[in-house]
């Protein structure tokens, strides 16, 4: 392709996602979703020879993007996946273009400083002093997979990473985990039967009585207990373990404390919800996904750790292939992937765009537009709320319907188009599962909702 051709089809792309972004609220949410239509628009054997780039943008025009869903829309409260911010796009952009590796400081010494620099701002906001460090992630799944290989490194004395596993090792996990945490546990060898799945109170939060009867239990069995994993923001309802209390058993036991603020990191910055994660400054390592609460387009988690030489005892081999020097800072080996993008530059640019503060007034709305709904639901008698809102995450029950009319109704608002919800399970009973975190929504799309979902509910009753 001749610059040319760059420059003409780059502003061509710019204008499209300018225009799409400034229109994504009179879109339906989700398309008219056929698998089988969707496969065969895309259904062509390699293409031999190449076209204009200006035919390809097109192509996308009418294949790709009548399909997507889009999650800008403020009506999306669905997965966490939130709206990118503008600043974070360019980002990812420029990233593209200059393809710095931060695997390696030598492909690329600026990437590798501003990823440091970011890694400071994420360890500064949990409060993790001056020996901490961290990396950025594909998401919360691989920091999570990393922090309970450094729980075991940790626990074995950096000997299980030679050896492997000498003696049975068990992780205390809340019921409200992430399913990542199990495939961590799985692919770290602990083994998911060697995974205690604690219950919660009454508010979602790990039980420190089951806690601490599971570790007896396991000890007298001569089993080791190694790693809790604790949930700073649950995926369904936000709700927070009680960091500090697990911190001193994880001191007393001599186990590794992982905090998993994938999505609750967003009240990091939050002021209506400040010091809500007190106590996550004392876990030995924690995850946080600035593509999650911190609106950066996909990817971008982030492991951080309160002590570097963590990740370099469990992550620092070294190969011939890579040359370093003590004043290049190696990224292979303070962590787990090797060749990966420049992620920091999103996020750096959407700090340096918007500030803290602004992104934290971001979030405090989203969290008063779950208080908006809680408030909604719980003046109607057809309505249950199972959680009041820790953070953004809202979970409704309609009167005895059981999971299957959740599902239906969901479905049904994911048809109309205008908003989209998930559905889940907490205790055994269905719910709606709503959750904002979107800097584009306001109180009236929360009234929308409301209105349409007790619409439905009271329809297909
Ligand atoms: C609490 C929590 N941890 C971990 C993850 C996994 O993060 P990712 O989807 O970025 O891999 C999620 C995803 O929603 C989550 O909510």
């Amino acid at each position: 392709m001749e610059a040319t051709e760059f420059r003409n089809v780059g502003h061509q792309v710019v204008d499209l996602l300018a225009d799409y972004l400034a229109s994504v609220d009179q879109k339906r949410i989700t398309p008219d979703i056929n698998p089988e239509r969707v496969r065969a628009l895309f259904d062509e054997p390699l293409p031999q020879h190449g076209v204009a780039a200006e035919d390809i943008l097109k192509e996308l025009q009418q294949k790709l993007l009548p399909n997507c869903v889009h999650v800008s829309h403020p009506g999306y409260f669905g997965l966490i996946t939130p709206t990118p911010t503008p600043a974070g796009i360019l980002g990812d952009f420029i990233a593209a273009a200059l393809n710095q590796n931060p695997g390696s400081y030598v492909i690329g010494p600026a990437a590798t400083e501003m990823e440091r620099r970011t890694v400071r701002w994420l360890c500064d906001l949990i409060g993790f002093g001056p020996r901490a460090g961290g990396n950025l992630t594909s998401g919360g799944t691989m920091a999570n997979l990393i922090a309970a290989k450094l729980g075991r490194d940790f626990t074995s004395d950096n000997t299980a990473q030679h050896r492997g596993f000498r003696e049975r090792y068990t992780a205390y996990v809340s019921e409200e985990r992430h399913v990542s945490v199990d495939k961590a546990f799985d692919v770290t060898g602990f083994g998911r039967e060697n995974m205690r799945v604690l219950p919660t109170d009454d508010e979602f939060r790990l039980r420190l009585d089951a806690l601490e009867s599971a570790i007896v239990e396991d000890k007298k069995r001569g089993l080791r207990p190694a790693v809790i994993v604790a949930m700073a923001g649950s995926t369904a309802t936000g709700a927070i373990d009680p960091l500090g209390a697990l911190a001193a058993i994880a001191a007393r036991e001599k186990m590794w404390l992982h905090a998993d603020a994938a999505y609750g990191g967003g009240v990091l910055l939050s002021k209506k919800r400040a010091g809500a994660l007190q106590g996550i400054e004392l876990a030995h390592s924690v995850t946080l996904d600035p593509h999650k609460w911190f609106y950066a387009p996909l990817d971008a988690g982030a492991v951080l750790v309160r002590d570097e030489s963590f990740l370099t005892s469990s992550f620092g081999i070294a190969p011939p292939y890579l040359t370093t020097s003590p004043d290049r800072y190696q990224f292979y080996v303070h962590g787990f992937e090797q060749s990966r993008r420049f992620r920091a530059l999103k996020v750096w640019m959407s700090f340096k765009r918007y500030g803290a503060e602004e992104i934290g007034r971001w979030i405090d709305r989203n969290i008063e537009h779950a208080e908006q709904l809680y408030e909604l639901a719980s003046n109607d008698a057809a309505f249950e709320c199972v959680n009041k809102p820790v953070m953004s995450a809202i979970c409704l029950r309609y009167g005895g319907g059981d999971l299957g009319f959740h599902q239906r109704v969901a479905a049904e608002i994911e048809r109309e188009g205008k908003y989209w919800i998930s559905t889940t399970v907490l205790k055994g009973q269905p719910a709606f599962r709503i959750n904002p975190v979107n800097f584009r929504t306001r109180a009236e799309h929360i009234e929308g909702l409301f209105h349409d979902l007790k619409e439905s509910c009271g329809r297909m009753a």
